[in-house]
């Protein structure tokens, strides 16, 4: 099977890429490499240097390649900063995904996975929270996710392209050779390994003042590994229609336990300090993930934080530059 995979370059496609890679897969990575690194690409896979926004570009890279599916991840996946830049997130999120989901329609390319996230819940009524959970967006950047799903559903219903969309929750951990990159850096749990590594003095806590049992905001932490083999495990089970999935371990952990625990893994005493509340960010959010592990047999093989954050930890001494631009 050969599939497009977007985003390849980046932190959770790479990861993906290189497990499609190991089940034998065919793969073509489309990246601009704005937000991504070449060195993170798979070598057995190829890459297209190429924006999304650029239709004509899209159009021949499906020309030539005609993948059978497409997992789309490229897309800008900060909270925080959407909340600065709202236009911008909306703009080229949807319109990015729309020019690849109108090109795969032309080209006759009918399997899609979407990157969709936590963050299409806001303040969910219910945790944890499964897919009947209502929608409403708590920032714009889950508002640009929440627009592709509709695009997709649209797009099913008119043109019969099968998809699934996975909200992931939280996105951590490496594999061996791949892990988490980001210039510059706004995710806990590297930030927070980087104090250990003595590239920062300490951790600023965004809130404490939040109605959790600390305090500071509840998440629920995935391994990319895991992640990456739901993609897998939902492209396999397209043939029987479109589907979206919520995709945690269904446990959440507070800012200052995901502090502790890598106070535990580094050996580091990982000072921290106590700021504001990140406009965007809700309290909690923690996966009820009953449904992929019943369709799917999806279960996590790294379900534990320490292991989540130790897999990080050795990357990140293992490539302490991260990778070479
Ligand atoms: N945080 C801090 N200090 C920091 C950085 C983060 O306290 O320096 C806190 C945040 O306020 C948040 C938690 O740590 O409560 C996790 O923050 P991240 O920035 O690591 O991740 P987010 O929860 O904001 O967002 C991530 C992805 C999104 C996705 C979301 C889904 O970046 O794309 O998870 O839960 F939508």
């Amino acid at each position: 099977m050969k599939i497009l995979v977007t985003g390849g370059a980046g932190y959770i496609g790479s990861v993906t890429v290189e497990q499609l890679v190991h089940t034998g897969a065919e793969v073509v990575v489309f990246d601009n490499l704005s937000l991504g690194h070449r060195a993170a690409v798979h070598p057995d896979a190829t890459l297209v240097v190429g924006d999304l926004a650029d239709r004509a570009a899209i159009d021949d890279v499906l020309a030539t390649t005609k993948p059978d599916a497409v997992m789309h991840f490229a897309a800008r996946s900060q909270v925080g900063e959407s909340m600065r830049e709202p236009f911008r997130y909306i703009g080229d999120n949807v319109t990015c995904g729309l020019n690849l989901i109108e090109s795969m329609v032309e080209h006759g390319i009918g399997r899609f996975i979407l990157s969709s996230t936590a963050a299409l819940f806001g303040e969910p009524q219910t945790i944890p929270i499964d897919e009947n959970e209502r929608i409403v967006p708590g920032s714009p950047y889950g508002e640009s996710k929440h627009m592709l799903e509709r695009i997709l559903a649209w797009t099913d219903k008119v043109h019969g392209m099968r998809y699934a969309a996975l909200r992931y929750f939280n996105a951590a951990g490496a594999s061996e050779q791949r892990g988490e990159h980001h210039d510059p850096e706004t995710h806990l749990i590297p930030l927070v390994l980087q104090v250990a590594q003595g590239k920062r003095e300490a951790i600023t806590v965004f809130g404490d003042d939040y109605p959790t049992r600390d305090g500071t905001c509840i998440r629920d932490y995935i391994h990319i590994i895991d992640l990456a083999q739901a993609h897998i495990l939902a492209l396999g089970a397209l043939d029987e229609g479109s589907r979206v999935y919520n995709l945690g371990n269904g446990e959440g952990f507070s800012v200052m336990e995901v502090i502790e625990t890598a106070r535990t893994v580094t050996g580091h005493p990982i000072p921290h300090t106590m700021g504001e509340r990140r406009p965007g960010d809700p309290a909690a959010l923690t996966a009820d993930s009953r449904k992929i592990r019943a369709e799917l047999q999806w279960t996590p093989r790294f379900p534990k934080l320490h292991d989540i954050v130790d897999s990080a930890w050795r990357w990140h001494q293992a490539f302490p530059s991260g990778y070479p631009e």
